[in-house]
């Protein structure tokens, strides 16, 4: 018999999520792996076991026991994709949209409120929103986040963002990524070139702080020549990469993210099935994004003076099969930010995803598990239960795994561990234990 830490036992289901560590594509994905009456040994904040309950009871005590009751126990999900630290809102904005008053992203000028707002929040106001909103990730069943800059947009207020996501003391690992280059500043409009290059100057100090660095490669944004010139700098001084890749249109970020190779390439709206194919071959991780498909409502016709004009974007079921076809990994995501996807959890993530984009739930579970974690480079250390891997892993209040995508709309996490220890439980943050530093 083997000592471990913590057994986790009766569970009436273990979601495991296994898989390679660059993801699961193709036929697999969707196969999930469903262990009836499972259990989980856990030592160091390690997985020692995962299997039915009788074997891993047979092979390993420990002085700690969790009785999961009769629910459900996943891993922990990985949040590839967010806007973490900004200022203000964009609620305003939005009623207009609601009305039918504007149609459309209208990307640049939402951001450009944004962007206000966040240079003229303290950086206290920034680090206590943005440890609030990890309590709610975290609370949902969030354990590991990707978090980017890109609302300050100029040398001093970017390194001030990357600065303040990288001293962020949390239970959720942040993983900080560089997006200097998310929209043209309205202050360089004419100067593109001079913001090009002083984005390309920045990355050997960006380089020290950030693990990635992303370009928007948009008919709004930038050039796929312009992003190639970012991307091969930020390769260079040892960042991964990643792309907001055709939301508005098709500016082909797709074959670019695949030519960088590309951690991720997210948005895909209007990917080519040929650039969708090049991330496949480059093992670049295809991101969707249901929040903002649903909150910039572009599956529902806008009313206008009484009458019913036409849904954006109809075929976002199609892109997102078009991706598994091509063999991509595909990722879900919140990106979560003040003006396309105001919500920091992935549970309603899993649960649009089923209803917008028309997705298993077994392919859900992957997307938001394993796929994401390969997507920040930790398919390897997290993102399914299986041994050696990181002790992160939800208990949820429903018996099996499709209930948390089959309901919706209220929180269905009991209890969260990160590397082994419990940081939620009854669905609220453990007092004191999340925020590390916090004294
Ligand atoms: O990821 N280039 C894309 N930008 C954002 C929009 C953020 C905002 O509206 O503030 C996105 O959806
Ligand atoms: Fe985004």
């Amino acid at each position: 018999v083997v000592e471990a830490d913590l057994l986790i036992l009766g569970a009436s289901e273990v979601v495991t999520c296994r898989g390679p560590s660059r993801g699961i594509a193709a036929a697999d994905l969707g196969r999930l792996e469903v262990i009836q009456d499972g259990a989980v040994a856990i030592k160091d904040g390690r997985i020692l076991a995962v299997g039915p309950k009788s074997e891993v009871e047979a092979e390993y005590r420990a002085g700690f026991r969790i009785d999961a009751e009769g629910r459900l126990v996943s891993p922990g999900l990985v949040d590839p994709h967010s806007h973490l630290l900004f200022g203000g809102d964009r609620c305003a904005e939005y009623e207009e949209k609601i009305l039918g008053r504007v149609v459309g992203a209208n990307l640049e000028r939402g951001i450009a409120v944004t962007i206000k707002a966040t240079r003229a929040a303290s950086d206290r106001f920034l680090v206590e929103q943005a440890l609030r909103d990890l309590d709610v990730a975290l609370s949902h069943g969030t354990t590991t986040l990707e978090a980017k800059t890109g609302y300050g947009l100029d040398r001093e207020s970017e390194l001030r963002l990357l600065q303040l996501t990288v001293g962020l003391e949390h239970a959720v690992e942040v993983v900080p990524t560089f997006l200097g280059a998310h929209v043209l500043p309205e202050d360089y409009v004419g100067r593109r070139e001079a913001y090009v290059q002083l984005l390309i100057d920045m990355m050997p100090e960006v380089a020290t702080l950030a693990e990635y660095c992303d370009v928007s490669c948009d008919p709004s944004c930038f050039t796929a020549e312009e992003c190639l010139r970012m991307g091969e700098v930020a390769r260079r001084h040892g960042m991964g990469i990643r792309v907001h890749a055709d939301q508005t249109g098709d500016a082909g970020g797709a074959a670019l993210a695949a030519r960088l190779r590309a951690a991720s390439a997210d948005h895909l709206d209007y990917a080519s099935v040929e650039g969708l194919r090049a991330m496949a071959d480059a093992g670049t991780v295809a991101v969707f994004l249901p929040a903002v498909t649903l909150h910039l409502m572009e599956m529902t016709p806008p009313i206008t003076d009484g009458e019913i004009g036409s849904a954006q974007k109809p075929f976002m079921p199609l892109a997102v099969r078009r991706a598994i076809e091509a063999g991509t990994v595909v990722a879900l995501s919140t990106d979560y930010n003040p003006g396309s996807a105001p919500t920091p959890s992935m549970q309603i993530v899993m649960q649009l995803a089923a209803r917008l984009y028309r997705l298993t739930y077994a392919q859900i579970w992957h997307m938001c598990t394993l796929n994401a974690a390969a997507s920040v480079g930790r398919g390897h250390d997290r993102g399914s239960l299986a041994p050696g891997k990181r002790a992160d892993l939800v208990i949820w209040t429903e018996p099996n795994h499709r209930r948390i995508i089959n309901r919706f709309g209220y929180n269905m996490v009991d209890q969260v561990l990160i590397e082994g220890r419990t940081m939620v439980r009854g669905g609220r943050p453990v007092e004191a234990k999340h925020r590390r530093a916090m004294a």
